[in-house]
């Protein structure tokens, strides 16, 4: 065992994360590893609770479908270090290949594994402090479950030390009555697993070489082996099919809701509340229901999302209002106002006390404070002043076929209903565009923008050319009202 002094004794020189099964249940050509819990990859949690130790070096062992596990490991954690297991010859092999990325093993090594969300890094750092204190060469996490079925079973000798860990599948009927499973987690003195690994052999009936072999061969040889029980079972379990992947975002959501409605949000239907473990949510934000929250989104004080809202990677400012509105990228000023039924595509952001509202679209679009588009249009590429008014029906046709332009309205300029502005085309501070008009040019401040035919009647045309019809004897009627015979 080796002896630590000095500030890094609370370091491990290794998390060891095995990631190279295949994960056939999930039947997915997409590595299983790759799934999301929460809006992150599993991997990924592995990954943080690993880091969470501060160990020397991260290893992960990869395999099945590895390039896409090794460009995602590139993207979210180009520290860690990665060994190649061709082959997948048990998890005694996987950590064995891990190893061999390791020139120093004096120090404590961790195993955890890629497809166990759950796992917090400070369970992680209690166990390693459970392994410091009882002085022992492996310690096992572990768990008592319901229906033990396929675990590993712990067994104790008749002091409670723990004497080995039978696989189910090699167990007896009386072994496979202990409640007590092996999570698979441990912390071994890495030059003591080093050595257990090389004497291990495939006498077992997958022919693999268990890791879960390794505590019982230290037990052999005299050394002391020490377990700590989880009282948090969804801590220790992997996910290996869709099923149990809903499970465990249900229970993550769960556990992320509980988490924000303590520190003073309001959620009216967490059963249909979804949010991220990325997001961001502050004092008396109220969430209703069918409300989504993705990424990096952050919503501040006093808001109000939903219902049936999905924000992803919003910022949405305090006591701002968004209703039944699909959102990405996007920013919501404090007080402002969105939907009901607006979609927000990214480089969105609308000025404090602004209003996007019902059956509005925007893309690419600075919208200043207090500025108001408030029914059916579509804000492409804009640049709307403060205090401007957007009537409804306004369209920005930023797109002429062939490229995309800007169109820029000034300040409290208003804009009448039903009209288009084609851009390039700038509409100056306070200047008016009458409605239904197609504004192709610029107007100057204070100038009223006029393009429309004007309006001709014909008087009579009904009463010749529609004639029997209700729409001629209603006209008759109110013709008879208005001059009577
Ligand atoms: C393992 C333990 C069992 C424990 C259970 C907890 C062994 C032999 N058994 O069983 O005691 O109760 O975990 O969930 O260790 N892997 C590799 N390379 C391999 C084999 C496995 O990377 O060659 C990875 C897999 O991707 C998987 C993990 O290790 O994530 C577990 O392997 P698996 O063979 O499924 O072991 P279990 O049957 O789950
Ligand atoms: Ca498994």
């Amino acid at each position: 065992m080796s002896v630590h002094s000095g500030p890094a004794a609370a370091s491990p020189v290794a998390v060891i994360i095995l990631a190279a099964g295949e994960g056939k249940r999930m039947k997915s050509s997409r590595s299983k590893l790759l799934h999301e819990i929460a809006g992150h990859s599993m991997l990924s949690y592995a990954v943080t609770a690993a880091t969470e130790v501060q160990p020397e070096h991260i290893v992960v062992v990869v395999g099945h479908l590895r390039d896409q596990v090794e460009a995602h490991l590139a993207e979210i954690a180009p520290h860690v270090l990665i060994a190649v297991q061709d082959q997948q010859l048990g998890t005694g092999h996987a950590v064995q290949v891990a190893l061999g990325q390791l020139a120093d093993l004096d120090g404590d090594v961790i195993v955890t594994y890629g497809d166990v969300p759950m796992l917090a890094g400070e369970t992680l750092a209690a166990l390693l402090e459970e392994h410091r204190a009882r002085q022992a060469v492996v310690t096992v996490l572990t768990a008592e479950v319901p229906d033990p079925t396929g675990y590993g079973r712990v067994l104790r000798d008749g002091d409670g030390m723990v004497s080995g860990i039978v696989e189910h599948r090699d167990a007896d009927d009386l072994q496979r009555q202990i409640s007590e499973i092996n999570s698979g987690i441990y912390v071994f003195d890495g030059a003591s697993l080093k050595a257990a690994l090389a004497e291990l052999a495939p006498t077992n009936d997958q022919g693999e070489l268990y890791l879960s072999d390794v505590p019982a061969a230290v037990r052999r040889v005299g050394k002391p082996v020490a377990a700590l029980l989880i009282d948090d079972p969804w801590q220790t379990e992997g996910v290996n099919d869709r099923i149990q992947l809903s499970r465990m975002n249900a229970e993550a959501n769960r556990r992320i809701l509980h988490r924000w409605m303590r520190e003073g949000v309001t959620v009216v239907d967490p059963a249909t509340t979804w949010v991220h473990a990325s997001v961001d949510l502050a004092l008396d934000v109220i969430l209703l229901p069918g409300t989504s929250l993705e990424g990096a989104t952050s919503v501040a004080a006093g808001a109000r999302i939903g219902p049936d809202t999905t924000l992803i990677d919003v910022e949405v400012g305090e006591n701002a209002v968004v209703t039944r509105t699909q959102a990405s990228l996007s920013v919501i000023g404090p007080g402002a106002n969105v939907g009901p039924f607006a979609y927000l595509r990214p480089g969105t952001t609308l000025g404090a006390g602004g209003k996007i509202g019902t059956f509005v679209e925007a893309k690419n679009a600075r919208i200043g404070a207090g500025a108001k588009a408030p029914h059916l249009s579509y804000l492409g590429d804009a640049v709307i002043g403060e205090g401007a008014n957007i009537g409804a029906g306004v369209i920005f046709a930023n797109y002429d076929g062939v490229r995309k332009s800007t169109t820029t309205v000034g300040a409290y300029a208003f804009v009448g209903s039903n009209s288009v502005l084609a851009a390039p085309v700038e509409v100056a501070d306070g200047a008016y565009i009458a409605a239904g008009s197609t504004i192709t040019g610029d107007v100057g401040p204070g100038d009223l923008g006029v393009s429309r035919s004007r309006q001709r009647n014909v008087p009579g045309w009904v009463a010749r050319k529609r004639a029997g019809t209700r729409t001629a004897r209603a006209a008759e009627a109110a013709l008879e009202q208005k001059e009577p015979s």
